[in-house]
């Protein structure tokens, strides 16, 4: 792991016209509510969390089911380093420096079967070292799960994330492995996975089994469609100060325009 690391660090692109969010605000100003619910608890309890040893089971419509031990899954990527933006639903933003593989290339190694239409990811519960998973008054169930269209899945912008800023994933960020999807609500990147099963049937998905009309399963970044109790239409850019925020407009698609050919038959408004 710290040998792709070391490679994938030289291969830096471009931010283009985006500036990176400080390392600071990636890894203090986090969801990730097994940590607990306020922006600072995961930074403070899962600073030093580095799960050892982790593997991923594979499961369901595919040929080839398993558990893949972490080490065993790297081994035959180059990592990549993609920096994407990040939309979170409440309205902020981040431009973070993710290093990893394309979903696509695991895909094609566990080969999902002709019935598999959709994919479910489930993070770890880890009650020990989660003070938001022990809590009796925590608004979700665990574990986590999230969804996507086996299409949406596919794409080659969607990517499995080990480590940010050219070092392995911070506790908080969702270590060992976590999910990023750039063109939809940061929800949808779900962290910490210990499980991906390939369905038939679309999932039910943490956010939408708790508030369906708040949180829909495509959860595209969508300027026009508004979330049921505020706009958004605009983005607080992090970091902002009290007295600057930096508010900029939001872009369908978080920007990544390119997805559009994956909903053309699709009303964005009712598939929200
Ligand atoms: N994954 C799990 N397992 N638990 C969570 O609470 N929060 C989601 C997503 N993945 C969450 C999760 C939300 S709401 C967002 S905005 C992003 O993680 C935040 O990712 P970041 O903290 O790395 O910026």
């Amino acid at each position: 792991m710290r040998d792709k690391l070391m490679q994938a660090r030289w291969q830096r692109r471009d931010a283009g016209d985006e500036v990176l969010t400080p390392f600071r605000d990636v890894t203090q100003y986090n969801n990730f509510y097994e940590f607990g619910p306020q922006k600072g608890d995961p930074a403070c309890h899962a600073g030093n969390w580095q799960p050892q040893p982790w593997s991923l089971w594979v499961d369901g419509e595919v040929a080839r089911p398993g558990r893949l031990p972490l080490d065993e899954l790297l081994a035959p990527y180059r990592l990549q380093e993609r920096i994407y933006r990040l939309r979170c639903v409440e309205g902020w933003s981040m431009v973070i420096p993710w290093l990893g593989f394309p979903l696509r290339d695991l895909l094609e190694r566990v080969q999902p079967s002709s019935h598999a239409r959709y994919v479910r990811f489930e993070s770890v519960v880890d009650a020990e070292n989660m003070p938001g998973v022990r809590s009796g008054f925590s608004l979700l169930e665990w574990p986590y799960r999230e969804g996507l269209h086996l299409d949406e899945a596919a794409h080659p912008l969607t990517f499995m994330a080990v480590g940010l800023y050219g070092r392995s994933l911070p506790g908080q960020n969702g270590a060992p492995l976590r999910l990023v999807v750039p063109w939809k609500y940061g929800f949808k990147s779900i962290k910490s996975i210990v499980r991906i099963s390939f369905l038939r049937e679309r999932p039910l998905t943490t956010w939408e089994s708790m508030a369906p009309q708040e949180y829909g399963f495509y959860a595209n970044v969508n300027p026009h469609v508004d979330h049921p109790r505020w706009s958004q239409a605009r983005e607080r850019r992090l970091p902002g100060r009290l007295f600057a925020p930096n508010v900029i407009d939001t872009r369908l698609f978080n920007g990544y325009e390119e997805v559009a050919g994956l909903y053309s038959n699709m009303d964005l408004r009712v598939n929200y």
